[in-house]
């Protein structure tokens, strides 16, 4: 009994876990947010990329390059879990990346098996960007677990951009966006769409407004924060302070409306406050 006090004093007084996250910009607050809710003691690093910004448009060398280089950055603030919060990296170098640093490192990876269970017609999208969309590691999802589905694939870096301008407070062009979705009205009985950057969540109210309320469009985000906290688990088991835990973020290039609206978006997902810095890697 004594022992077990002991034990339980101990847990209660560890320190929590610091988990990273890396995206190329605001995509992976999607992700953030989900993990957040399940994990809400622990302390957050957020990192925006916007020096390799965008990574879908990155040839294989340099975005390995902007990985290592942020991964690294991060490393040394002693982390202990690393959120790859990117469907473009995780699909290109998450082996790569879990193999050179020795911490766990939770990847975010197109929601094809998700999408092909929840399709009734069996016609599914794929929105990613131009790499994510073509990688062998998403070939691989499509023929593991969306065999019997006629798949329509998107890749849009134009999408991109147009989450970044609506988080950053800039117009965005509707047309153009119904543009880049409309292979997804062309395919008939198309459903579902696997919502393969995590850019995109962000826009779902657009989507709406173009009258594609008729498809399911599904978020890998909670998947991943259900994986995140099994990972936190598996480290040490969370401790139930009652604290609020501190969110930091950083950016990687000094974009003179980011500092204030990072701060916000963070803001208006975790209702907390953020320190948010420069850093030039
Ligand atoms: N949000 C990222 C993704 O999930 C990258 C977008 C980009 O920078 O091209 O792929």
């Amino acid at each position: 009994m004594h022992l077990k006090w002991k034990t339980l004093l101990a847990m209660l007084n560890k320190p929590a876990l610091t988990i990273a996250f890396i995206d190329s910009g605001v995509g992976g607050l999607t992700i953030l947010d989900e993990v957040v809710k399940l994990l809400p003691y622990e302390n957050f690093i957020y990192l925006a990329d916007y020096c390799g910004f965008p990574y879908g448009q990155k040839n294989q060398k340099e975005l390995l390059t902007r990985l290592e280089t942020v991964a690294q950055f991060l490393m040394s603030h002693k982390i202990d879990i690393l959120v790859i919060a990117c469907n473009t990296a995780s699909t290109t170098f998450l082996a790569h990346l879990r193999q050179q640093f020795g911490i766990p490192i939770v990847g975010v990876i197109p929601p094809i098996k998700l999408a092909a269970k929840l399709s009734k017609t069996k016609v599914i999208g794929i929105l990613g960007t131009s790499t994510t969309v073509k990688t062998a590691y998403t070939q691989k999802l499509i023929d593991d677990f969306a065999q019997g589905c006629q798949v329509v694939s998107v890749g849009s870096p134009s999408l991109v951009e147009a989450a970044e301008r609506k988080l950053q407070g800039l117009s965005i062009d509707l047309s153009a966006i119904a543009a880049q979705l409309e292979p997804f009205r062309q395919a008939k009985n198309l459903d579902t769409v696997a919502l393969s950057c995590t850019h995109f969540p962000h826009l779902i109210e657009e989507f709406r407004q173009l009258g594609f309320n008729y498809i399911n469009f599904v978020s890998p985000a909670e998947g991943v924060a259900r994986q995140t906290a099994l990972v936190a688990k598996a480290h040490r088991a969370t401790h139930s302070q009652d604290k609020p835990s501190v969110m930091k973020a950083f950016c990687t290039k000094n974009i003179s409306f980011t500092k204030e609206r990072v701060a916000e978006i963070t803001l208006f997902y975790e209702k907390r406050s953020m320190i948010v810095e420069w850093v030039s890697l």
